[in-house]
């Protein structure tokens, strides 16, 4: 197996695969099973004033067969003392010295921030992650996303915690706000030794059609929560790279939103992180889904000639360009494989009635046709496809000569996304 110990922002661990803040980092208990079943690192269920949650707290959008593509939550911080999470956090760290243990926090005053952290590291913490992220319940109080969503207010408590921390702090960002790059230069200018992303993303997942009441239901009644799970990936993929683009960025990312498998993980560091952390997945499948993620990341690493995780770190972010970089030149079109099409004609279907009607039906046969001379080469037919590899995009000469994306200098609406070059 390839090397996967890292060193995160100065935090070590014997894989970048850490559980993130969440019911399984929960009690000493439910951390020490994780670390026995493979897990590099937790990231405790987050400190604080502890909360009473109400019930029930879960809600799931099931996409098809799909159970929980999106997990939606009401659940808010601890509801333990502090007393109580800080002597189990010692066990753990006494039973696993070393396996990296992060104290997740949330405090109103800098007097409370200063206190947990010194208590935190007097029972041997291996750094702090700084939830600024919560949408629910906290914010509510003047915390959570309320502070994320505030540059000022996150760079002054990130600065507060600098003051008694003498180990790495993570600053954990929240997704709802409309430019991610703004809360990770706050952190960083508060003096963060690193950031994760994304906490979850407001939102209600369904209405109970019976009751026309929103779920998860709380006697009736309901409230937004953060969303969660696969169906965050893309967000979060985006966000993680936003960042790690930015040329004024430079902490390490731990990326965070939909992580199931080796190869999402994979998809993280190659936006731009250098570690991951992992929520829903585990409370779907539970801890043993680690062990697929060591080895696969494992065999890909090798596979690339790579000797440690780091090492794909950004190789796709460095990809993406401005839109108007991108060549206009460059053309693909449709091939349908008739050995593998199955004659189901969605392709058909997606394309006449909802994109270029490049697609023909044909009397002899149900395998469509592509008419080439029509194809924009979008994707969609490929993308409704339900065979692996039928249809399939080929690159062809481009016949409409050399194509520029005209100027726009003059346009006072123009974005320029700062994090491109
Ligand atoms: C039920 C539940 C409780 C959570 N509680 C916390 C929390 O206390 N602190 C925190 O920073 N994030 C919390 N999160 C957010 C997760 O740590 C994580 O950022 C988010 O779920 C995205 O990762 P995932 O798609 O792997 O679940 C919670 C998520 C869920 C589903």
């Amino acid at each position: 197996m390839a090397d996967l110990s890292i060193n995160f922002a100065g935090i070590k661990a014997p894989n970048p695969f850490w559980l993130a803040s969440a019911p399984p980092t929960n009690t000493g208990y439910q951390v020490q099973n994780a670390f026995r079943a493979g897990w590099g690192g937790a990231v405790w269920k987050t400190l604080g004033q502890p909360i009473v949650n109400v019930s029930s707290r879960y809600g799931a959008m099931n996409y098809k067969n799909h159970r929980i593509a999106g997990l939606n939550n009401i659940e808010l911080i601890t509801d333990r003392s502090l007393e109580e999470n800080l002597s189990e956090m010692k066990e753990v760290k006494r039973n696993f010295p070393n396996h990296a243990l992060i104290a997740s926090m949330m405090w109103e005053t800098r007097e409370e921030w200063h206190d947990c952290i010194k208590r935190c590291e007097d029972i041997g913490v291996d750094g702090f992650e700084l939830n600024f992220g919560c949408p629910h319940g906290m914010c509510e109080r003047g915390m959570g996303s309320a502070v994320g969503q505030n540059p000022d207010v996150a760079e002054r408590i990130t600065a507060w915690v600098k003051e008694v921390a003498t180990k790495p702090v993570i600053v954990k960002l929240t997704p709802n706000i409309t430019d991610i790059t703004a809360a990770g230069l706050a952190a960083q200018r508060g003096g963060a030794d690193a950031v994760s992303l994304i906490n979850t993303i407001n939102s209600v997942t369904n209405i109970n059609l019976q009751t026309m009441s929103p779920s998860p239901s709380v006697d009736g009644l309901s409230t937004h929560g953060g969303y969660c799970g696969p169906a965050v990936k893309p967000i979060a993929l985006n966000m993680v790279s936003e960042l790690y683009n930015h040329p004024e960025f430079k902490l390490p990312i731990s990326g965070i939103g939909g992580i199931e498998t080796w190869g999402d993980a994979a998809e993280f560091f190659l936006m731009g992180a250098s570690a991951v952390q992992v929520c829903t997945a585990v409370m779907h499948y539970g801890y043993r889904i680690v062990d697929e993620m060591k080895t696969g990341l494992s065999d890909y690493l090798e596979q690339n000639g790579m000797k440690a995780p780091t090492e794909l770190t950004g190789i796709a972010a460095r990809k993406l360009r401005r839109w108007e970089q991108l060549d206009l030149n460059y053309k693909i079109i449709a091939h349908i494989d008739p050995e593998k099409c199955i004659g189901c004609q969605l392709c058909y279907i997606a394309c006449e009635d909802g994109a270029h009607q490049s697609i023909a039906l044909q009397s002899h046969t149900r395998v469509p046709k592509i008419k080439e001379e029509h194809c924009v080469g979008c994707n969609l037919c490929s993308l409704v496809c339900p065979v692996d590899q039928c249809i399939t995009m080929v690159q062809i000469p481009n016949e409409a000569g050399r194509l520029t994306w005209p100027e726009h200098p003059a346009n006072p609406n123009r974005v320029s996304h700062s994090a491109l070059t």
